[in-house]
C-alpha cells in the first residue's frame, strides 16, 4: 500500500498521514510516536526559543530513527534563530504557518530539507510552489488552531488544480472516511491535529482532552477575527470574554492581552475556562483516547472499506 504514494516517495514514509504541527503540544513525545507508527510527525515550534527547540529535535532524534518534521510559524520572534536551528540538525522536512518562507529557501534547499507551507488559498499556494516549495498542505477553516476563511471541500480541489507539486489536505479529518474524501479530492496524503490531541501520547493536559471528548459538531467558535488572525477553539469562558470585547471594538492591544499565554494556560495548566482549548470541527466525532500507532494502522486499515462502500454508491 502506497508504494506509488507522492508523499511517502518524497519524504521516505510508510503512511501519508502528517500528525499537524501544534504549538506547546507537537512535542517530541508525540512526533517520535507518529514517525515511528509510520506517518510524519512534526515538532510545533510555535514560538519557542532556538535552545528549547534544538532539544526537542535532539529528543526526539533519540527516539525515533525516521522522519519528522518541524512546524514553524514564521510570525515568531525567533523565527531566524529557529531556522538555523532547524539547519544545523539538518530537519528532513520543514512545514510552516503564516506568511511566505521564501527567503529561507535557498539554505534549505541546499540541504535537502523538504519544505512543506501549510495554505489557506489558491493564490498563496501558487506564490509558494513558484518560491520553491516541495509540496502544500492546504487547510481548511474546520481545523483547530489559526485558520483561513474556505472549507477543506472547496479549498483541497482548487489548490490541487493549481499547483504542480503534491497536496497535503488538512482541517476536518479524523478517520478513514476523511482519509478517503481528501484522497478523492486529489491530495495525496493528510495532515490532522485534533485527532492526534486525543492520543495517549499527546503531552496535553487531561483537562483539555476530557473537555475534547465531551465536544459537539457546534462546540467550537472562531475568535480573533478582528484581529486578522482567526483561531477556532472550544467555547469558554475566554472565547466568550473575547467575543463581548470584540462586539464592542475593543483595541487590539486589549485582545492581544487577553490572549497572551492562553493556549499553554489550557494546554500545561489544565485551566479550560479561562485558557485556550484550540481544536477542530471534527472534535465532535472524536470520542476515545487512543495510542498514536492504534490511531494510524485504524485509518489506514480502513480505507478499503470505505473504498468498497463507495463502490457499492457508485453501482
Ligand atoms: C492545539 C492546536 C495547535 C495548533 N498549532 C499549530 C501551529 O503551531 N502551527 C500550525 O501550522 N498549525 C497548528 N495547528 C493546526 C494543525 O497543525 C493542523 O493543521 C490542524 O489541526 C488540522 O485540522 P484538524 O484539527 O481538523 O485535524 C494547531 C492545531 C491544534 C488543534
Amino acid at each position: 500500500m502506497f508504494e506509488n504514494n507522492a508523499i511517502c516517495k518524497l519524504l521516505g514514509i510508510k503512511y501519508p498521514i502528517f500528525q499537524g504541527g501544534m504549538a506547546w503540544i507537537g512535542t517530541a513525545e508525540l512526533a517520535s510516536a507518529v514517525s515511528n507508527a509510520g506517518g510524519l510527525g512534526i515538532i510545533g515550534a510555535g514560538h519557542m526559543p532556538p535552545d528549547v527547540l534544538r532539544a526537542e529535535i535532539q529528543k526526539c532524534k533519540g527516539w525515533t530513527d525516521k522522519p519528522f518534521g518541524v512546524n514553524i510559524m514564521l510570525m515568531s520572534p525567533f523565527v531566524k534563530e529557529v531556522m538555523q536551528v532547524v539547519i544545523d540538525e539538518r530537519v528532513k522536512v520543514i512545514t510552516t504557518g503564516a506568511g511566505n518562507p521564501g527567503e529561507y529557501m535557498p539554505a534549505l534547499k541546499e540541504i535537502g530539507t523538504k519544505v512543506i507551507p501549510v495554505v489557506a488559498s489558491v493564490a498563496l499556494a501558487k506564490r509558494l510552489v513558484r518560491a520553491g516549495a516541495d509540496a502544500v498542505i492546504a487547510e481548511g477553516t474546520e481545523s483547530g488552531g489559526h485558520i483561513g476563511e474556505i472549507t477543506t471541500m472547496a479549498l483541497l480541489p482548487q489548490v490541487v488544480d493549481a499547483v504542480e507539486v503534491p497536496v497535503i489536505g488538512a482541517g476536518g479529518i479524523g478517520d478513514s472516511r476523511g482519509m478517503a474524501a481528501a484522497f478523492a479530492l486529489g491530495a495525496q496524503a493528510v495532515q490532522m491535529g485534533s485527532r492526534f490531541v486525543l492520543s495517549e501520547e499527546c503531552i496535553a493536559h487531561e483537562n483539555y482532552k476530557k473537555m475534547v471528548l465531551k465536544a459537539k459538531d457546534r462546540s467550537t467558535v472562531v475568535t480573533g477575527r478582528s484581529l486578522g488572525h482567526p483561531a477556532r477553539v472550544l467555547a469558554n469562558k475566554l472565547s466568550r470574554k473575547y467575543e463581548e470585547m470584540e462586539a464592542a471594538q475593543a483595541p487590539a492591544e486589549e485582545l492581544e492581552k487577553l490572549g497572551a499565554g492562553s493556549l499553554h494556560r489550557a494546554t500545561h495548566e489544565g485551566d479550560v475556562e479561562n485558557g485556550s482549548v484550540m481544536i477542530g470541527e471534527i472534535s465532535g466525532m472524536l470520542s476515545d483516547i487512543k495510542p498514536v500507532k492504534t490511531i494510524i494502522e485504524d485509518m489506514v486499515n480502513g480505507l478499503p472499506q470505505v473504498i468498497t462502500s463507495i463502490e457499492d454508491t457508485c453501482k
